[in-house]
């Protein structure tokens, strides 16, 4: 469901004409979504979105019709439609069961699921009941790995620490409903990212009685724009996206003269296995973000916020809207914001489950109507992003973080984290602990006092098997590096990376090799394609992990690993490649030994490891 902007222009029914299959009502939605965009095709997810909601399916009548609303070819819509996976060019069930299957949900038996929902209807994924009730398929990661396994059906919210129970409610016709994320500021810790005790702070009213909306008042109505980078910049606050380059610089980056507009894109595409904060973010404390988007957009010189939400985070992107609805009535965003005389919009395009869409310029391609296909650089965003104009590109939590470090200053935000990965983060932890869930904690804070502490230690008090320390696309750890510190140097320096900061805990029953399996298969269904390395990479390491695991493998086929991931790493458009390569090649190397018992003993020795 697509919620109006609240400056849309309406267009009436009637204005919109009588289409073929779509209402007259959508029709006229989808020509309202076209206003918001300075070019029409960007409107296309969205026109998707709203007309597989009303129709079931994206018919090839669907497809004629929205590419007329939106001045396309069919086959402009036509290959969108292909490309991203939430999107269905053939029937699926009214209840269309999707279970994540991803490394988090897969540790806590999504497997299971996935076998008795097919079992039970007697279908395999692709088909649908014959009574047209429904259809079941698996999904890459829904964003929520902390509360595996995690099932969606159709567009709704999460069913989260889902059972087999709840798959038979479902099929009896049941309303099953759960979402269940812990996301709390520990004990002893002062927050800021999340609200104090665990509680939402939805309301504006409730936000800016706590002093919010009072820096992007400054920040409009008495900072110059490179005051603003400056103090960002000297906070040290570091991208909270994967990548940590420095907020401040980045917007320094931005042409002071343009000659045209600007644009801040903001991305909220949160993909990543084991990662699942920003979503935390827009459920409890969206304001905040929306704040440091104001601010964000004065300190880049535009007039306008895009923001690239998830397409699967139902709840969030009711919660944004709402959020989104109040800020306009109270006049923090629209024209004349805090009497200016400028204009600072926001607005909000919904992703279709494709991972690549993740990396900015498949974000920014996304966002302009296309295929998420990452961009060449240079160009670089900052002279040519969103529709041709400068973009910035800032991760939605590293957003949050900026109102905070307007109002207590760069010191106070310095004082916590360490040197060089400053302040705060949201560190999600899942997989095979007691309390899985997201903790706003300093960057730097072990990751044993984060495994023990606060996420209750491992499962039944078994050993640990292997750690991922930043979301599957960083290299995986061995359990003695626990010890290591969770910030950019000291996670560099143990020979991984701090990316995203989403932990996956794997106890010793876990098998390396279907571990590294279950990513590999992620790699190569989220590849775009365009690069050979990368395509026929992934394709590769799939190939090989699946029969190392059925225990069909030989000796030479570790080597063969090894000797991809060199041609893999550094020689890509985006580094979509560079991940795949390091997740293979890192659980291949760290466990060698279990690999190649796989090989000697021609099968897997780990009986009660998770299935794939
Ligand atoms: C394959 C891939 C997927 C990515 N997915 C995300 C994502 O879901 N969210 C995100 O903020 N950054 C993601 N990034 C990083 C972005 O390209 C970009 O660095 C980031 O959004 C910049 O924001 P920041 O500087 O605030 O971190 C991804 C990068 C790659 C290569
Ligand atoms: S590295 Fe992979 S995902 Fe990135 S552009 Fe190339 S093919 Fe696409
Ligand atoms: S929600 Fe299942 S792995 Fe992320």
């Amino acid at each position: 469901m697509i919620v109006e902007h609240p400056a849309a222009k309406k267009v009436s029914p009637d204005a919109a004409g009588k289409g073929r299959v779509l209402s007259p009502e959508l029709r006229a939605r989808i020509m309202t979504e076209r206003g918001n965009f300075p070019q029409p095709r960007s409107a296309l997810l969205g026109a998707l979105h709203m007309a597989q909601e009303e129709q079931g399916y994206l018919s090839r009548a669907v497809v004629d019709e929205v590419a007329e609303l939106l001045d396309l070819l069919p086959i402009q819509v036509q290959e969108v439609v292909s490309f991203y996976p939430m999107f269905h060019d053939r029937p699926v069930g009214k209840a269309h069961i999707q279970v994540c299957t991803n490394i988090a949900c897969a540790l806590r038996g999504a497997r299971k699921l996935v076998r008795h929902a097919e079992n039970k209807l007697g279908l395999i994924p692709g088909e649908v009941t014959e009574d047209g009730k429904y259809s079941v398929g698996e999904v890459e990661c829904l964003g929520s790995c902390g509360s595996g396994p995690v099932v969606q059906v159709n567009n709704q919210p999460f069913i989260e620490k889902a059972t087999i129970e709840d798959i038979d409610n479902l099929l009896a016709g049941k309303d099953v409903k759960r979402e269940a994320q812990v996301a709390l500021v520990p004990e002893g810790v002062e927050g800021y990212l999340l609200p104090p005790n665990g509680v939402s702070r939805c309301h504006i009213d409730d936000y800016v009685a706590t002093g919010g909306y009072e820096m992007a008042r400054k920040a409009w109505a008495e900072m110059e724009p490179e005051a603003i980078a400056e103090v960002v910049k000297n906070a040290g606050l570091r991208g909270r996206g994967g990548a940590g380059f420095v907020t401040g610089v980045k917007w320094g980056f931005m042409p002071k003269d343009a000659g045209k507009p600007c644009y801040l894109a903001v991305n909220g595409d949160e993909s990543e296995p084991g990662t699942f904060k920003d979503r935390q973010i827009l459920e409890r404390n969206p304001h905040q973000f929306l704040e440091g988007v104001a601010i964000g957009v004065r300190a880049i010189r535009s007039n306008a916020a895009y923001i690239y939400l998830r397409g699967e985070y139902a709840t969030p992107y009711r919660r944004l809207m709402e959020a989104i609805h109040q800020a306009y009535a109270k006049g923090f965003f629209g024209d004349n914001v805090y009497g200016s005389g400028k204009s600072c919009h926001v607005y909000v395009q919904r992703g279709a489950g494709a991972y690549i869409c993740g990396e900015e310029t498949g974000m920014i391609e996304s966002m302009e109507g296309k295929k998420g296909q990452p961009r060449k650089r240079p160009p670089f965003p900052a002279g040519f992003g969103l529709w041709g104009c400068p973009t910035t590109v800032n991760n939605l939590e590293t957003l949050t973080h900026v109102p905070v470090i307007l109002r207590k200053g760069a010191d106070w935000f310095k004082a916590r984290g360490t040197e060089k990965s400053t302040g705060n983060t949201l560190f999600g932890i899942s997989g095979h602990v007691n309390r899985p869930g997201v903790y706003e904690l300093p960057l730097g804070t072990p990751m044993r006092e984060i495994i023990e502490k606060h996420a209750g230690g491992v499962l039944n008090g078994r050993p640990i098997k292997a750690i991922i320390p930043g979301g599957v696309s960083m290299p995986v750890l061995t359990a003695d590096k626990i010890d290591v510190n969770m910030d950019h140097d000291s996670l560099q320096k143990a020979g991984t990376l701090l990316g995203t900061g989403g932990i996956v805990v794997m106890d010793d029953s876990t098998c390396p090799v279907r571990a590294a399996l279950v990513i590999a298969r992620f790699f190569r269904h989220e590849t775009c394609g365009q690069c050979t390395q990368c395509r026929e990479g992934t394709a590769f390491f799939y190939k090989l992990l699946k029969r190392i695991e059925r225990g069909d493998g030989a000796l030479e086929d570790l080597d063969t690993i090894q000797s991809v991931t060199t041609f893999m790493e550094g020689a890509t458009i985006c580094a979509l490649s560079d991940a795949a390569a390091w997740a293979a090649g890192n659980f291949m190397r760290r466990f060698r030994p279990d690999f190649e018992r796989h090989i000697h003993e021609k099968g897997c020795p780990f009986p009660e490891s998770f299935e794939p």
